[in-house]
């Protein structure tokens, strides 16, 4: 096929070539970006008497029919289309002719490229906050019907204090405010127009590149050309957000996998969520679970594709970044799907309230209790430390837990003990003591709770 550029070339294209070189295939999704970003080009060309207001017209009205047929999923692709940018120039030229031609005056698909991409991000952006919201609403709801359960509280994965379940779950929470926020400010440096910058040097026509900032909504333009069409920070920025967003929707998982588990047995899946084993009829395994974890690992492929992209790379621009895109859509598509499945899995969660009670029962989880009750009373907290230490030791050489010494046993490791030290062993006490701010008492967690859907909803009401 003939090419748009071809004029300084003897001889067409290898056809192994033009097929190797061709990304149609992957930026089929930033069509009605690059369609948007064409109907503002035209329209600030026409206004600014680059070409005549009679042709922009022409070209506009094609675009928009362009448009139109790209929201029914009608545009047709060739295997001769070398990239988006050529593929709906020639949907214009053979729709309106060769007046057509025109629009790529004073334009670059340099500085193109970066418009689209940076146009499909803001609204992939907002559509993935919007996700995370969902999983937080129903994290919220799941901590609410559990709010006074307790579990033991792990550190290196040993039981460590009693906590509130639902403690536990905002802490996701917690962890999902601070993805949104980093989403927010890498939004900020996305929503920067780059048309007007050219292939590397600006341009001689008079554009007017705050219009065209305007009609696509942005609040600022880029403020060097060279550095425009060689910059993919606000890619990687997204992707390094995505990445820590399914480190951490990867940890809830894990969290899920082991507290499913057998051994653990703190929870049990719905059936709907989880699939069984071709072989062994007893199975039930957490999947869905599983899958997220897993899917984490491409999101992480993804950033290391663009570090590795970008690194070392010259200015200003060159063809290696085409490769940005199937790293990136992979990245958007993955985490979009990954917060849904994690939201579905969060909701179909079950507490094994017996099971928990029991385990609750026996271990030594209200150790530091204790300890704390000694110190309060004004020995060394130190001091405390070992001597609790020393009755933990104890117990396990008599095979009793806390719960089953008498006071008069108390009284022997120290004096400083009174009747009230048997009120102090249970996770209820435990858990109550808890009224540091951000500590896990009930109070503290009905507050969290709530503060946690007035800041959603007020987000909602934006
Ligand atoms: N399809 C290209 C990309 O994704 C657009 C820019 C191509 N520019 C060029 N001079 N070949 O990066």
């Amino acid at each position: 096929m003939k090419k748009p550029w071809d004029g300084r070339f003897k001889k067409a294209l290898d056809p192994f070539i033009e097929e190797f070189s061709s990304s149609i295939d992957v930026d089929v999704k930033l069509a009605r970006y690059d369609i948007q970003g064409s109907i503002a080009h035209i329209k600030m060309l026409g206004r600014a008497n680059i070409i005549s207001k009679n042709d922009a017209q022409k070209i506009l009205h094609g675009l928009e029919e362009i448009l139109q047929e790209a929201s029914k999923g009608k545009l047709k692709y060739t295997s001769a289309d070398e990239d988006i940018h050529m593929a709906i120039e020639r949907m214009l030229v053979e729709k309106i002719g060769k007046i057509g031609n025109k629009l790529h005056t004073a334009r670059s698909r340099n500085d193109q490229i970066a418009l689209d991409e940076r146009l499909y991000l803001r609204d992939e952006i907002s559509e993935v906050s919007e996700l995370i919201k969902g999983l937080q609403r129903v994290i919220i709801n799941i901590a609410q019907k559990n709010i006074d359960v307790f579990i033991p509280g792990l550190t290196h994965m040993q039981h460590a204090q009693p906590v509130l379940f639902s403690h536990y779950l905002m802490a996701y929470f917690n962890m999902l405010d601070r993805d949104k926020g980093r989403l927010k400010d890498c939004f900020k440096r996305v929503n920067i127009m780059p048309l007007g910058a050219g292939a590397i040097a600006g341009t001689s026509f008079p554009v007017e590149r705050e219009y065209v900032a305007k009609l696509l909504g942005f609040p600022a333009i880029t403020k060097n050309s060279i550095d425009t069409v060689s910059d993919r920070d606000f890619i990687l920025e997204f992707v390094s957000c995505s990445a820590i967003l399914m480190m951490h929707l990867s940890r809830l998982c894990e969290d899920i996998i082991i507290y499913s588990s057998e051994e653990f047995g703190y929870v049990e899946l719905d059936d709907s969520i989880c699939t069984g084993s071709s072989m062994m009829p007893q199975k039930k395994n957490p999947d869905v679970a599983e899958l997220i974890r897993g899917k984490t690992a491409r999101v992480y492929g993804s950033l290391m594709t663009l570090f590795t992209l970008m690194k070392s790379l010259p200015l200003s621009y060159n063809r290696d970044m085409q490769e940005d895109k199937p790293a990136l859509f992979d990245a958007v598509e993955t985490v979009k799907m990954c917060l849904k499945a994690e939201a579905k899995l969060v909701a179909n969660i079950k507490l094994n309230k017996k099971r928990l009670e029991n385990i609750l029962d026996k271990d030594f989880s209200c150790a530091t209790e204790i300890a704390d009750y000694l110190a309060k009373k004004g020995m060394p907290f130190r001091d405390a430390h070992k001597l609790v230490g020393r009755i933990v030791r104890y117990c396990i050489d008599n095979e009793k837990y806390l719960r089953d010494l008498t006071y008069s046993e108390f009284k022997t490791f120290s004096n400083l003990f009174s009747e009230d030290i048997l009120d102090f062993i249970s996770p209820n006490s435990s858990v109550k003591s808890k009224s540091s701010p951000g500590g896990t008492c009930l109070k503290n967690v009905k507050a969290q709770i709530e503060k946690a859907k007035n800041s959603l909803s007020k987000e909602f009401a934006q």
